[in-house]
């Protein structure tokens, strides 16, 4: 059997991570992987006070949209019937569309990491995935995406905010570098090819594996 791995792709709004993560999935699924794709927020009850928030229906301090984040993400890890430590558990390769370098990078550009970084990297209940993948386009370019795909726009789909989230992504990647696997990709390039490049990452957690 193939060892269940745990990819995380993170990316800006309107970065492709959608479409990464379809043919990624087809990519895994072709070579025999059993594969599940999940998401943050979480389709749980934590999930959908986010949603509120994110869609301006609640309002919420910037500590507590991070800690809702932060127990969406708990359960997210210890759900007994889907959570993703489970998956794995039962040999299921886990793709996951956001993860806490979202929190770090979105959260933590309004409350820093003093709190947020600690809480993630030693909360026993949050697991460390394999990879995280970053699918990087201009910020020019998520903006015109999101105006194409949308009538209306979440909190921190305005272009200065994506400009500083991008900012924050790579202070964040810079601090985790020595403790995680994360590649960054071009992805401002033609579906297919940036699909290569992620194929190619992920391949290589699998080399010597099996
Ligand atoms: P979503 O509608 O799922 O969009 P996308 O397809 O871009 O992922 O929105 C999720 C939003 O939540 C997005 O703006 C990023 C934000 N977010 C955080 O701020 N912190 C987090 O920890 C996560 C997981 C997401």
């Amino acid at each position: 059997m193939k060892e269940p791995k745990f990819i995380v792709i993170e990316g800006l709004d309107g970065s492709g991570k959608g479409t990464q993560i379809a043919l990624l999935e087809k990519f895994l699924v072709d070579k025999g992987f059993n594969v599940c794709l999940t998401c943050e927020p979480t389709k749980y009850a934590t999930g959908g006070l986010i949603r509120d928030a994110l869609g301006g229906i609640t309002k919420r301090t910037p500590h507590e949209l991070a800690a809702l984040f932060l127990a969406d993400r708990i359960s997210h890890c210890e759900n007994p019937a889907d959570g993703i430590k489970a998956l794995l558990n039962r040999g299921v390769t886990v793709i996951c569309d956001r993860y806490y370098f979202s929190s770090l990078a979105y959260q933590g550009m309004d409350i820093g990491l003093d709190w947020l970084l600690p809480a993630h990297i030693n909360c026993p209940a949050i697991i460390k995935p394999d990879l995280c993948v970053f699918l990087d386009v201009p910020t020019s370019e998520c903006d015109r995406r999101i105006s194409a795909g949308r009538s209306s726009r979440e909190i921190y789909e305005n272009k200065e905010t994506i400009e500083r989230v991008r900012k924050s992504y790579f202070e964040v990647f810079e601090r985790l570098s020595g403790t995680h696997r994360i590649k960054i990709i071009d992805a401002a390039r033609p579906p297919l090819d940036v699909a290569k490049d992620v194929a190619e990452a992920v391949s290589e957690l699998f080399e010597g594996v099996n």
